[in-house]
């Protein structure tokens, strides 16, 4: 006889009800996280880390459930298969003869994510405009990593762009993401110098090892704020 408070303090992810009817319901206990990517991956790689090593699932009773890339080749894809995660490819290729290719091509993302039933779809890296019925879908659940001081430069290029506008600071921020493009709630900024001489690429990693810490650190304020079941 296993009690009932027992079988709650598992810490796996599954429980199996008993209905009085004599069917049976699966309850998904834990929070997934859902993460998009289309390139390679790092950030992606340092949220995994982040929630292995302060153990998100013990603490937020949460995962990452799966890696989505709209691209086949990501790089990111193979270092999610390598950390044993599930991976899987939307092309948005395959939308392009659609009447509507951004909504055929975000009404088939939004059927796979869900399959995941997230509380929490990750942009990361995911270098795709979404439609206004995407991020409704998700309203209050879709983050992104921007790589610059939002609202600065949005859109692509920002570090050549703060380079060429003589910032002597740039950096990321963690955004709340809304129909309009790198718009919504600023959840996190990381600053770092921009240095005399800096080509785009230097300042990019130089970014990117902070977004490194802004995003991870981010999601798991937003996780522990979440009620628990
Ligand atoms: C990051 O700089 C992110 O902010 C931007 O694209 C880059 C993706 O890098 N949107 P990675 O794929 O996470 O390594």
């Amino acid at each position: 006889m296993v009690a009932i408070a027992d079988v709650l303090a598992r810490p796996f992810f599954f429980h199996r009800w008993h209905l009085h009817g004599g069917g049976t319901e699966i309850i998904n206990r834990m929070k997934n996280l859902v993460i998009l990517i289309s390139g390679g991956g790092s950030n992606m790689a340092a949220l995994v880390r982040a929630s292995q090593r302060e153990d998100w699932a013990g603490r937020y009773q949460a995962r990452v459930a799966a890696v989505i890339s709209n691209k086949a080749d990501a790089k990111g894809l193979q270092l999610a298969q390598d950390m044993g995660l599930a991976t899987s490819v939307v092309d948005h290729h395959a939308f392009s003869h659609a009447a509507n290719p951004s909504a055929a091509f975000d009404a088939a993302l939004m059927a796979d994510i869900d399959q995941h039933q997230p509380a929490l779809v990750l942009l990361a890296g995911f270098m795709r405009i979404l439609t206004a019925g995407f991020v409704s879908h998700y309203t209050g659940r879709l983050i992104n990593i921007h790589p610059s001081l939002l609202p600065a430069f949005r859109g692509l290029r920002t570090h050549q762009r703060a380079i060429d506008e003589g910032c002597q600071f740039a950096g990321a921020t963690v955004h709340r993401v809304t129909a309009e493009l790198d718009h919504g709630e600023i959840l996190a900024q990381a600053v770092v110098p921009v240095l005399p001489d800096d080509t785009a690429e230097q300042l990019a990693a130089r970014v990117l090892s902070q977004e490194h810490v802004i995003y991870p650190k981010t999601i798991a304020q937003l996780l522990s704020a979440m009620p628990k079941d």
